[in-house]
This record gives C-alpha cells, structure tokens and sequence, in this order.
C-alpha cells in the first residue's frame, strides 16, 4: 500500500502537531469555529454520562466546537445537580421537562437500557435529532420501529457504536477501503470476554462486536449460535457462526467467564492473501504479504498528547452526530444501525433456544 490512511491516534492531528506546532490542537481553527453553533442536552447524568460524554462535550469546545451544553434531565437530584453544577447549565428531573422550555439540536439519550426507546421516542416526536446509547433497545422490535419513526418523521437518529470511531478501528476501516486486504472480506473472527457479573453479555457487552462486524462485513443473511449457561441460568458463553449477504463467513465467541481488567477482544478481518488484527482495541496489524514485515499501530502510552475520550471513540461519535444535525456529514451508525445490532442479538438467542439457524430475512430481524 502507498497511501496509508492518517487516522489520529487520539492525539492532536499531525496538521496541529507538526505544521501548527498546536501539540493539543486548542488554538481556533476557522472551519471548525465557521460551523453552526449547536445547543445539545443530556438526558440521564449516570456513570457514561460523567466518565465519557461530558469529558468527549469538554474536549470538542476545547478545541473549538461550536457547542452548548443546554440542559441535563435525571430523576436522580445529586445525580443532575453536580452535573448540571460542573456543565453551568440548568437540571431538570425528566425529559419531558427538559424538553418544554427549550429544544436543543441534539439530545443525549445516556439513560438505563429499558428507558431507551420512550425517552429517545419523546425527543423525536418533538422533532429532536438524538444520540441514543447503545443497545438501542434490547427488544429488537422496539428498536427497529423506534429507527422507523425517525425516518419517516426526518429527524436524525443516531446509535452510539463508539468502538467505530476508535482509532484502531477506525483504521482498519479505512485499509479495507482502500484494498489493504486485495479484496472485499472474505471472513470475519472474534472473539470478546468479560467478567462483570452483572452486565448482560450479549446487549450489554457484545453488541459493540456485533455491530463491529456488521459495519466490516454487512448484513448477516443465516445466523447459527450455542451456548453454555452459569449455574444462576444465566448466559455464560456463546459462539456464532454467520453467513453474510455478501456471501461471506463469520465466527464470533462471546463470554463473560473471563476477566474484565484482562484482554477483552480482538477482531481478525480476512480478504485474500491478507488480513488486519485489532487486538484489544489498541493495536491494528495488516499482514500482507509473506516474508515481509506486518505493519503495526499502537498509541505511545503514557503519552501527554493522548486524550481518552478520544480513543474511546466518544469524540468521534459526537464531532459525526454534530455535523450530521448541521447536514455536514452522513451519520455513521445510524437507528437502523442500531437495531440490526439488537438482531443479531435476537437471532443468536432465537438459535440457542431452538437449537437451529437463523435465517434473518424470514425471521423478520432484518430493520
Ligand atoms: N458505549 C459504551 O461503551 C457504554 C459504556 C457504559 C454504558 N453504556 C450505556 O449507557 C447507558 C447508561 O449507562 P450508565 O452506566 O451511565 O448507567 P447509570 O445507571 O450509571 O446512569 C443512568 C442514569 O440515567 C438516569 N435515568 C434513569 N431513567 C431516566 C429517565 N427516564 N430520564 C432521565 N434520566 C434517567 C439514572 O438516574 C442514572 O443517573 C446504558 O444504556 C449503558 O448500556 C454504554
């Protein structure tokens, strides 16, 4: 390959750090400062709230995003005062609250699973393009329809998938675009463990993959999944096999018996006679050839120039929803994006309970 894609590794972009001598990329750049000025709100102050948005809503006005924090809804006081106190924006104890006096551009959905689709249901009924956390739904017909109303209703729903917008990802996207891989994918592996007991694995956890593989690879057509229970009953260990649209092949192992402070994943795509490793979302390598070296990415740690919430994809996430509502940028993981996810959750526990695979179409799990 000559041209290797210049993905930021969650670091200032090479344009700040080397031409602009800007090593944290904070003095004004016109076309960022030249966008509209957007209001956004944030419904539900909890942990992904506080550890991730808020610092990703801090980093972008760091740098110059044109971005209002206009409100924060949470029925939980202590939970929207700090927050509300740390932003200097008003609390509300409900959506429906936030949303009367003043209607932002852009509504943060970070509440619990179960509230997802009524919360995110109010703000598009208003006419609010909203960010909704992943999984959209945990029920796959909730969701879809939830992706089908905004549509019909033209207002943007978008489906956090914020391992995308990690850089590791991000440039493995971006090689495979550009023929790194010497042909469209051909297989799709990985594998993804945790350990905290009381996470769903598959919406709480794997649905970062799932929807990793979806955006490598398409639309799964047949899905076939086992499983292995805890002694509670609930959900230990799965492993998926897909056939894609495309004609492609994929396997997935899932499993909360391993650790959550210990490797978690790793994502192997597959073309022809060449093949890409993210491993634990740190580290791309192409192998491309055979006695060649592999080429290899990973971020300098610890490094002063490195922001969390830019590796973590949050960043990302937001900058593309912003420039989506501002009709700049097409959304990347959008509604229906969200809840072709939420499918293959659906199909793999329709294949465990019937011992049988599925087929996606007939089963109507296709949004
Ligand atoms: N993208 C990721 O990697 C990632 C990481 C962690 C959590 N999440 C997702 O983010 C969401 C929130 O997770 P969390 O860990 O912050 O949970 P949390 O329980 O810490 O916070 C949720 C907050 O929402 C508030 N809330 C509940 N119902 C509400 C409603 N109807 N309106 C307004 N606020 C309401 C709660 O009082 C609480 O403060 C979940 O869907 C979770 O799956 C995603």
């Amino acid at each position: 390959m000559d041209n290797w894609p210049k993905v930021n590794f969650g670091n200032a972009g090479f344009e700040a750090a080397f031409e602009r001598r800007d090593v944290y990329a904070v003095s004004s750049q016109d076309a960022r400062s030249r966008k509209r000025r957007l209001k956004v709100a944030i419904i539900g102050a909890g942990g992904v709230a506080r550890a991730k948005w808020i610092p990703a809503i801090r980093r972008l006005q760091t740098v110059g995003e044109p971005l209002d924090v206009c409100g924060i809804a949470d029925p939980r006081s202590e939970a929207r005062d700090a927050t509300a106190a740390a932003l200097g924006c008003a609390a509300y104890d409900a959506v429906e609250t936030l949303l009367g006096p003043t209607l932002p551009d852009l509504a943060l959905v970070l509440t619990p699973d179960a509230s997802h689709v009524t919360v995110a249901r109010h703000a598009i009924d208003r006419g609010v393009a909203t960010l909704v956390e992943k999984p959209l739904s945990a029920d796959y017909f909730a969701a879809r329809d939830l992706a089908r109303a905004a549509h019909q209703k033209g207002v943007l729903l978008a489906t956090v998938a914020n391992k995308r917008f990690s850089p590791p990802y991000a440039l493995a996207k971006k090689l495979v675009e550009a023929g790194a891989l010497k042909a469209s994918p051909t297989l799709f592996s990985a594998k993804f463990t945790l350990g905290y007991p009381y996470v769903d694995l598959l919406e709480g956890g794997t649905v970062h993959v799932l929807d990793l593989m979806a955006w490598f690879m398409g639309p799964a057509a047949k899905l076939h999944a086992r499983a292995v229970n805890r002694p509670d009953g609930k959900l230990e260990s799965a492993v998926i096999s897909t056939t894609f649209a495309s004609g492609a092949i994929g396997s997935l192992v899932t499993s909360c018996a391993g650790l959550s402070f210990k490797p978690w994943e790793r994502v192997e795509i597959f073309g022809r006679n060449a093949f890409l490793v993210v491993e634990d979302q740190l580290e791309t390598v192409l192998f491309d050839e055979e006695t060649g070296p592999a080429k290899s990415w990973r971020p300098a740690i610890p490094n002063t120039l490195m922001f969390d919430e830019e590796f973590g994809g949050y960043v990302g996430q937001l900058e593309n929803a912003l420039d989506a509502v501002r009709g700049v940028a097409p959304v990347n993981s959008s509604g229906l994006d969200g809840a072709a996810a939420v499918g293959l959750i659906e199909a793999t526990r329709r294949s465990i309970t019937a011992n049988t695979e599925i087929d996606m179409a007939r089963e109507g799990l296709v949004p």
